[in-house]
């Protein structure tokens, strides 16, 4: 019990996202005023591994850095089991010695984060973030998305708000069109003696023009609501930084004339002032590198497969996803959930996606159903399906959602290919079940809860990484209690007694539910009991509470595993797990990022003591819901 609670409190302490403070951060020279920091909620699994790596690639990043006039560095060791991937950046009016200054205070900073597989931590002067996969591309996460307004200094000028408007504007459009995304610019406020106008944008170098333009824009959108009352603004974003002063935070001579960069259409612009001035056959040779660096600069940043990527979706026509489908036609019918009917559809660049027909449950769906779709759409995870675009025309409401062709998880425990996964596999379905919840609860500035967490809407891809879908969608239902209640009638099983009998929610009604698809990944058996062949009829639940009781747990391991007797220490360790976050009361049950701790086999928490599993009586017949 001990070691639970100073688990808790170690995350609670560490975890702590967002240190946002702001103090006289102008003079300070390395710049180490910390804007935000945050740690990633998932732990890594062998932590001598990964600080050896952190350490290594620190040690690259630092030696980059002391180059006279880099200001950018990114380095990985991904050969083992740890990989870890770093990017740094200072801004470009900083020394070289007090870039690498602001890269040790900030490297020194995170470790407070080591524990967790990730961390970001913006400072005036620089920026440093590592990840266990790589986000070279990436520009915006929603919960990284900050402005931090200096209201304590008010310029009380109506002419330098409009000034200082017009000069982030300014460098929001140049930035993303200059070689190396950085730009610093001063305006005389016109009308007073003494007071200049400063900033600075910038983006990180591995992105492209467009993902730097979109960052700044949204990071424009942001700071400028600072000017009325700040005389200093900043915002912060994972690709893109913009700040604002009346006081100068970088010299005079090192600011950058941005007015060529301004007129649209940037790259090619870029391409015709170096032919104007190159000329003859030597332009077009130049001409041509331009092109081919541009061309391997898209290429390389072509997204991969990093665990939080963001990437844009797209708003489709009925029109067009109704061809896709064939009219929404039998053949492509996918199946049938509680949000609606999903179709297979081929697109015209002969991509295969699934289709999602919503039925909304109520009126006012359709007016928060973009900001829904937006806010799902920013969620992206390896194991959450991932929302490739929406349409939303009329009454129509549809998803365009990735394709699993493996399917649902059901088919694999009971449905046409049962028994054909291994003890390994079922192992690698529950923990990355575990991740995607876990992201899904904390990763995000809002806490989504599932509510509907189950065999059939566990989707598998092609190597059998399981992906959550409808997520979010839960939103779009009634909040309404007894409606609550009907719509759950169908997976009472799954549902958490506290939510089926008061509505009440939390992320544990998920844990809940996670504990009892664990039960079946193991028993290949469905938790309610019409389905049951075996001898007993209870709910799964109570039959694998019954066994555990009289010690005769593994006779609920599914024998088509065959597993040997190691695996079936490790069946009945996750059994232990399943079995904890199925207990009642909801505080008892541990949070999803605890979960996916345990279910690591992290050594640190070998040692950890677990309760054993309780229900009390009374709450144990809720548990057994449809009953
Ligand atoms: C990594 O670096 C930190 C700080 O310099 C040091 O305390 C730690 O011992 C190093 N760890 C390894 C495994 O190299
Ligand atoms: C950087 O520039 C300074 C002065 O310009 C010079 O003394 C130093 O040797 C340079 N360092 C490197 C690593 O090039
Ligand atoms: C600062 O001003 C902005 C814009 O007026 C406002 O949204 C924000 O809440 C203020 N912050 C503080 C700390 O007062
Ligand atoms: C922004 O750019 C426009 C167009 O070049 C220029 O007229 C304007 O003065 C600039 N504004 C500021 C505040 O620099
Ligand atoms: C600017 O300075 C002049 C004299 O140097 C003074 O008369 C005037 O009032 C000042 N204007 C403002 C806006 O401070
Ligand atoms: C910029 O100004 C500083 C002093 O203000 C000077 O030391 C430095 O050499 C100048 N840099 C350039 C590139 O002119």
């Amino acid at each position: 019990m001990t070691r639970w609670w100073s688990l808790r409190w170690r995350m609670a302490v560490v975890a702590t996202v967002f240190i946002v403070f702001l103090t006289n951060p102008v003079r300070s020279q390395p710049q180490t005023n910390v804007l935000t920091q945050s740690c990633s909620q998932v732990n890594v699994i062998n932590f001598q591994i990964f600080i050896s790596n952190l350490n290594d690639t620190y040690r690259d990043i630092r030696r980059q850095l002391s180059n006279n006039n880099t200001y950018f560095a990114t380095s990985n060791v991904a050969s083992n089991s740890e990989p870890v991937y770093v990017m740094a950046q200072c801004r470009k009016y900083m020394s070289t010695s007090d870039c690498v200054r602001c890269f040790d205070f900030a490297a020194s900073s995170i470790r407070s984060c080591s524990t967790f597989n990730g961390a970001r931590l913006v400072l005036d002067g620089c920026f440093l973030r590592y990840e266990s996969s790589p986000f070279n591309d990436q520009t915006t996460l929603p919960g990284e998305n900050k402005v931090l307004c200096d209201n304590s200094t008010s310029s009380g000028q109506s002419v330098f708000e409009t000034t200082m408007d017009g000069l982030l504007s300014n460098l929001s459009i140049a930035t993303p069109n200059i070689n190396g995304f950085y730009a610093a610019a001063t305006t005389p406020v016109v009308g007073t003696n003494t007071t200049t106008a400063y900033a600075i944008a910038q983006c990180v170098e591995t992105v492209t023009p467009d993902s730097c333009k979109s960052c700044l824009q949204a990071a424009y959108a942001n700071i400028r609501s600072c000017t009325t009352d700040a005389s200093n603004g900043r915002a912060v974003n994972l690709g893109c930084f913009m700040r604002y002063s009346n006081t100068a935070f970088f010299r005079n001579n090192q600011t950058f004339d941005i007015a060529p960069f301004l007129r649209v259409g940037s790259s090619s612009n870029k391409v015709v002032i170096i032919k104007g001035v190159v000329g003859g056959v030597g332009g077009v040779i130049i001409l041509l590198i331009v092109i081919l660096w541009w061309y391997g600069r898209s290429k390389r940043t072509t997204p991969g497969g990093g665990a939080t990527e963001v990437k844009d979706s797209k708003d489709y026509s009925y029109i067009d996803l109704k061809k896709a489908t064939n009219d929404f036609g039998d053949e492509n019918k996918l199946g049938e959930g509680g949000f609606g009917e999903v179709y297979k559809a081929i697109l015209d660049d002969n991509k295969v996606v699934a289709v999602k027909k919503l039925k909304v449950g109520h009126t006012g769906a359709k007016t928060g159903f973009e900001n829904e779709i937006l806010l799902i759409s920013q969620i992206r995870h390896r194991n959450l399906l991932g929302l490739l675009g929406w349409c939303s025309e009329g009454s129509n409401l549809l998803l365009v959602l990735e394709y699993m062709p493996n399917g649902s998880l059901e088919r694999f425990l009971w449905g046409e290919r049962k028994g054909t996964l291994n003890w390994r596999k079922r192992y690698d379905i529950i923990l990355g079940i575990a991740r995607g919840l876990a992201h899904l609860h904390k990763e995000f500035h809002v806490k989504i809860v599932h509510r509907d967490i189950k065999s059939s809407n566990i989707l598998l891809d092609d190597d059998f990484h399981p992906k959550i879908a409808d997520f979010g969608l839960a939103r779009f239902q009634p909040e309404d209690q007894s409606q609550v209640i009907t719509k759950f009638v169908g997976t009472l099983g799954y549902t958490a007694p506290e939510y089926v009998r008061y509505g009440a929610l939390s992320d544990k009604v998920d844990t809940f539910s996670f504990g009892i698809v664990i039960l079946e990944i193991i028993s290949g058996r469905r938790c309610t009991n019409e389905n049951f062949d075996g001898p007993s009829t209870d709910h799964l639940l109570e039959h694998a509470w019954k066994l555990y009781e009289n010690q005769k747990i593994v006779m609920l391991v599914d024998e088509t595993m065959n597993v040997n007797p190691d695996e079936e220490k490790h069946v009945m360790k996750i059994i232990e797990i399943a079995l904890l976050c199925t207990q009642s009361p909801a505080s008892k049950r541990p949070t999803m990022s605890e979960v996916v701790l345990m279910l690591s086999n992290d050594p640190s928490y070998e040692e950890r003591q677990l309760t054993r599993p309780t229900l009390p009586d009374q709450n144990r017949r809720i548990h057994i819901g449809s009953s």
